[in-house]
């Protein structure tokens, strides 16, 4: 029809754009070629490239913003005089991974004691998601830590899915140290994700030169104010056995 020497060239054409996901269907987008003009549907950000229809015939969806809502099947048909033509093809939108971590600040650890940990990933499509964890200790060597389960998943109404990794960190069989860096990976086809939080353990070995040079800064506090007391007390007392005195006198 865009060919002039078509028997087609100039005849009236339609183009339809249906949706279908899990046997339900809708349609998204209808053009008339005799008006010109697209109906009006309810499909936002749903739109079709005027001038590419008009010069080349393509009749391709233009989707904006494409989010997991839209993954599923598309069917173009293209309507002529005496002619019906169809394709379907399918759309599948991958969404990486949100992470975040539980609790957000961990609480200072003692030698022996377990650690729970979590790490939820939200948001992404398609399933799955591959959880692992590491730390990085203060020598800079990272371990990878298996001591976790996962979660089912859930969906939400955005047909993203969440699932949580819990973590139990036991503190006496790993060899922390004063600590390190916990980091939860999420692996997924839309990329990978990482998030981290800082394991401070204590009571571990002896005190560092911070801590020290805290210590000593505390004692010469207490020093300055132990010497200025006393010296009020004792020079306040002196004025009075003066005062005395001179009563006497
Ligand atoms: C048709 O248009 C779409 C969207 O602008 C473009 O991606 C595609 O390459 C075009 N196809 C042809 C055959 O020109």
């Amino acid at each position: 029809w865009i060919n002039p020497s078509s028997p087609l060239y100039g005849a009236g054409f339609a183009v339809e754009w249906r949706y279908q996901f899990r046997g339900r269907g809708r349609l998204i987008l209808a053009y008339d070629g005799k008006t010109d003009r697209l109906a009006d549907t309810q499909e936002e950000g749903a739109t079709l490239d005027f001038e590419a229809l008009h010069e080349k015939g393509n009749a391709s969806l233009l989707l904006q913003e494409a989010k997991v809502l839209h993954s599923g099947t598309y069917i173009c048909t293209v309507y002529l005089p005496h002619l019906l033509a169809q394709v379907a093809l399918d759309l599948e939108i991958e969404e990486p991974p949100s992470l975040s971590i539980h609790p957000s600040t961990l609480p200072l650890a003692v030698p022996g004691q377990t650690i729970n940990v979590q790490c939820e990933a939200s948001g992404f499509a398609p399933l799955p998601v591959e959880f692992s964890w590491e730390i990085k200790g203060a020598d800079g060597k990272s371990k990878t830590l298996d001591s976790f389960s996962v979660t089912g998943h859930r969906q939400a109404w955005d047909r993203t899915f969440s699932q949580t990794s819990r973590l139990e960190i036991d503190t006496s069989k790993l060899d922390l140290g004063r600590g390190g860096e916990l980091t939860c990976v999420a692996a997924h086809a839309g990329g990978t994700r990482r998030t981290s939080v800082t394991l401070n353990v204590i009571g571990f070995s002896s005190p560092s030169i911070e801590d020290s040079m805290a210590m000593v800064g505390v004692a010469l506090v207490l020093y300055g104010l132990i010497k200025f007391v006393s010296w009020t007390f004792t020079s306040s007392g002196s004025a009075e056995a003066d005062k005395q005195d001179k009563k006497e006198k």
